[in-house]
């Protein structure tokens, strides 16, 4: 399984250090066999060469290694903290910040020939939801316009914008419709995002269309997010 944790403008550097140093305390002493990945703010990122068992990744970067890009930082300052995983086409940066599908698959073309691990989110409004699942589907399969599907170290995250940061998950059949009809077109893992939380990931992991999940506000605390990790 794969657990990702979304801490997007929350945590500082030190209580991201300290999360880290108690998480990576966890997974070694449950040996821990997930893959367990961690997105910071980008301030937050720090070289944690001395964290095991966590993926560190960044939730954003300019597809560039360095240049006129006014609050933005490329692949040059990544390297420098040796990051190597990165978040890409989430909704929130889609809907506030406006990112386009062709800088969403740019990123992903730039990061993808660095040799990047890649989480590329997906995810439909309650509009196209309620125009149904042909729709729904249709819509998240425009979200991967441009990206190479077959490129090995792509994990895909569906994530209803409707579910996220909400409380109120998709149901158990609507993941599960909706994954089996994304699996068709891809090979890569597939997560499910969107109001997981420590009461309900037992159940949405227990899906055979899911491989994994990315979490947000449920992961904030470190207690929770180990509590979630042990449900699995
Ligand atoms: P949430 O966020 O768990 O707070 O719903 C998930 C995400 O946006 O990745």
């Amino acid at each position: 399984m794969i657990l990702a944790a979304n801490f997007k403008t929350n945590h500082t550097r030190k209580s991201t250090r300290h999360y880290l140093e108690r998480l990576s305390n966890f997974l070694f002493e449950t040996s821990c066999e997930h893959d367990i990945f961690l997105f910071p703010p980008p301030l937050a990122l720090d070289f944690f060469d001395d964290i095991g068992g966590v993926c560190v990744g960044t939730q954003n970067a300019y597809p560039a290694p360095s240049g006129a890009f006014t609050g933005e930082a490329g692949s040059e300052q990544l390297e420098e903290l040796a990051i190597q995983t990165i978040l890409i086409g989430h909704s929130e940066r889609r809907g506030i910040l406006g990112e386009s599908q062709a800088f969403c698959a740019e990123k992903f073309r730039y990061y993808a020939s660095l040799g990047y691990t890649i989480f590329y989110c997906i995810g439909e409004s309650l509009e196209v939801r309620r125009a149904g699942i042909e729709a729904t589907i249709r819509h998240n399969l425009s979200q991967l316009e441009g990206i190479d599907l077959s490129y090995p170290k792509l994990i895909i995250a569906y994530e209803p914008i409707w579910a996220i940061g909400t409380g109120v998950s998709a149901s158990l059949e609507q993941i599960q419709e909706t994954h089996a009809a994304l699996k068709a077109h891809l090979s890569c893992p597939l997560l499910y995002g969107g109001s997981v939380n420590l009461s309900n990931i037992a159940e949405i992991l227990a899906l055979p269309e899911v491989d994994g999940a990315l979490i947000g506000s449920a992961s904030l605390k470190v207690e929770d997010f180990c509590q979630m990790i042990q449900k699995i």
